[in-house]
């Protein structure tokens, strides 16, 4: 039976480090500011949106809400962008993902200026990041390594297959986990929607992540035995029991994965709120970093 990992626990540890943090830029008189854009009224949206603001107001980040309605158009989000971008007073930014239909989303991940992009989805960044030398940290990547290292779990050496090539996980996960660092030097493989016998492949690791997207993707057989296994996957699946009418799953079928991993993480309460508490750990990053780079002649 496999050692279910604490994700909110892990997050809460580190949420009381970055208390701490705050705390000595506050003494400094910088108070980090995290903007957040929310366009619409997606409920999964407004559920992220308003876990971030708490999760912000506990370690004593201020947080602003930005909300535009269904109906804005990408000239008003870029507008309303630029304005965030000029301001002293914010340090991060981000643009609750997805936007309603008719917005181009990669055109306003691209417009945050780089320096405040805490998602780490500016093309700069995840440049810098795929060379090895981040900016950021992308919030659920990063959540994923520091699930791995506070449980004790080694990285270098191991066969880590990633399911699920999105550029928000399985892309700069498997880049991070092949940098040639302690929280890295693995082995990884990334199959997808395409990959003919998953099985052929999760069999053999060491280390399966799952970010897919889709529940049932990985189930107890598809495993090596004491293999590790870190669920990436958040789906709504209808169920009349619940009060709301539907429940959260991840990607991986847990009870049959429980049997046979070593090590696995639960939806929810696993990589979710540890994506927040590495949003945090971004936003006091963005609060100590100079406000524009050399080449553009400092501020
Ligand atoms: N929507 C779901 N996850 C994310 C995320 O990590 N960042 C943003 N901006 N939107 C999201």
């Amino acid at each position: 039976m496999a050692y279910i990992i604490d994700g909110k626990k892990l997050a809460a540890e580190i949420k009381q480090e970055v208390a701490q943090e705050v705390q000595g830029l506050m003494g400094k008189g910088i108070e980090p500011h995290l903007a957040v854009i929310i366009v619409g009224s997606d409920p999964a949206s407004q559920v992220y949106v308003r876990n971030k603001h708490k999760a912000c107001q506990e370690v004593g980040v201020r947080s602003s809400i930005i909300e535009l309605s269904e109906n804005t158009t990408q000239s008003v989000l870029l507008a309303r962008i630029e304005e965030l971008n000029t301001d002293k007073a914010v340090h991060g930014i981000l643009v609750q993902s997805p936007l309603p239909k008719g917005l181009d989303e990669q055109e306003a991940f691209q417009s945050i200026s780089p320096l405040k992009d805490v998602d780490c989805f500016h093309p700069e960044n995840v440049g810098l990041l795929t060379q090895g030398r981040p900016r950021f940290l992308p919030c659920t990547p990063a959540g994923v390594v520091e699930i791995l290292v506070r449980t004790g779990i080694e990285i270098p050496g191991k066969y880590i297959v990633i399911v699920g090539r999105s550029n928000i996980v399985g892309r700069p996960l498997a880049n991070m986990l092949t940098q040639k660092s302690d929280r890295g030097n693995a082995t990884v493989t990334i199959c997808h929607t395409r990959t003919r016998g998953l099985s052929y492949y999760t069999k053999q690791a060491d280390i399966v992540i799952a970010a897919a997207g889709s529940p049932g993707t990985i189930i107890g057989e598809m495993l090596n035995n004491n293999c590790v296994v870190v669920d990436v996957g958040v789906n709504r699946v209808e169920d009349p029991a619940a009060k709301s009418g539907f429940r959260l799953v991840g990607d991986v079928d847990f009870e049959s994965a429980e049997l046979v991993a070593s090590h696995i993480t639960p939806v929810p309460g696993g990589v979710g709120p540890m994506t927040i508490a590495m949003l945090l750990r971004n936003c006091v990053k963005a609060a100590t970093s100079p406000v524009s780079p050399p080449w553009q002649g400092g501020d």
